[in-house]
């Protein structure tokens, strides 16, 4: 009972900000993504009835216990979907290191779901383990999917109308994301706990929710009529709004530190020189700027200047779910 599955991270361009119900991870908003091809992780599940405790390898490391109980937890999912009650060894490997500032639970839960549903004998659909993925770590639902990809929030409690569906295949418009590293420290602050205590304090919140849906919308029209400018300006806008709702949380926080800052700036003047460029920045303070392929290399080339960029890493759209 054994199965290996591959997927890959995506970075928000429509940001999953806020939940609805926590337990369920269900998200206040739409949220739309791009996969990347050059990040994945890659996870190999074994059931067997001669395990006491499940077991959790990341990167040839036994996992801490606090990884260890999120992974359980998920397992009992899957457990409880079959019917059946073995533990499994899980060994995962991430092809980037894990502290570098890539989001590694999208695609860390995304290759679970698939790996673990195979290998204890179900047979799940993509939006099945979207929904399923999405219990590990929201933005994970994306991930099943390569290119350009919607999460729909869904209206229900018991969250089955909430999973993610393609947009438009990478293929189909070839764009570049040049993932600019300013820092490999971990944050101080999770998404989760971030996500939450905006949510709960940040009189800006509601100024979020007031504006995401028709970000939503016009980036999605912006990615069918293949509108490079209008998808854009309307992602480094939603983008900055999540940050804002930070400023206002209590106890304040910031993702941002001035490395960040001097992208954000040097992004805008390759505008004013006449490059179209445009940044997004997750729960982090590194940054993802995004430009098409024609002006990949002049993009890369001026963030590699700045003094406190320790790396870039080029990427395009990638696949979804693989299993090898
Ligand atoms: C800012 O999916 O990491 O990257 O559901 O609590 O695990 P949990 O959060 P997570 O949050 C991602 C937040 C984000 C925006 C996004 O990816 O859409």
């Amino acid at each position: 009972m054994k199965a290996t599955a591959r997927a890959h991270t995506n970075i928000a361009l429509i940001k999953y900000w806020g939940k609805r119900d926590e337990s369920l991870f269900l998200p206040m908003n739409n949220s739309l993504s791009i996969t990347l091809d050059k990040f994945h992780t890659t996870t190999a599940v074994e059931f067997c009835p001669c395990l006491p405790v499940d077991l959790f390898i990341m990167n040839n490391q036994l996992a801490s216990s606090t990884e260890m109980a999120r992974i359980t937890h998920f397992l009992d999912r899957v457990r409880g979907m079959s019917g059946k009650s073995w533990h499994a060894v899980v060994h995962s490997t991430n092809n980037f290191p894990t502290a570098a500032g890539f989001a590694s639970s999208a695609s860390g839960y995304a290759a679970l779901a698939a790996a673990s549903t195979k290998a204890i004998g179900l047979d799940l659909g993509n939006k099945a383990l979207s929904q399923l993925a999405r219990l590990g770590s929201g933005s994970a639902c994306r991930s099943i999917y390569g290119g350009y990809v919607e999460w729909q929030k869904g209206e229900k409690n018991d969250g089955t109308d909430s999973f993610a569906k393609p947009v438009l295949e990478g293929g189909d418009w070839d764009l570049s994301i040049v993932s600019v590293l300013v820092t490999d420290t971990p944050k101080t602050v999770s998404s989760r706990e971030g996500m939450k205590r905006t949510v709960e304090t940040s009189p800006f919140y509601s100024g979020w929710l007031d504006s995401v849906e028709a970000d939503f919308l016009h980036a999605k029209e912006a990615l069918i009529h293949h509108d490079f400018e209008l998808l854009g300006s309307i992602i480094e806008s939603n983008a900055l709004k999540m940050h804002a709702t930070t400023l206002g949380a209590n106890p304040p926080f910031m993702y941002w530190n001035s490395a960040t800052l001097d992208v954000i700036k040097e992004v805008q003047s390759l505008r004013s020189g006449g490059i179209q460029a445009y940044f997004t920045i997750d729960a982090g303070p590194n940054v993802k700027v995004l430009c098409q392929p024609k002006d990949e290399q002049a993009v890369r080339e001026s963030l590699e200047k700045l003094p406190n960029v320790q790396n870039t890493y080029l990427c395009h759209p990638g696949p979804g779910l693989t299993y090898l």
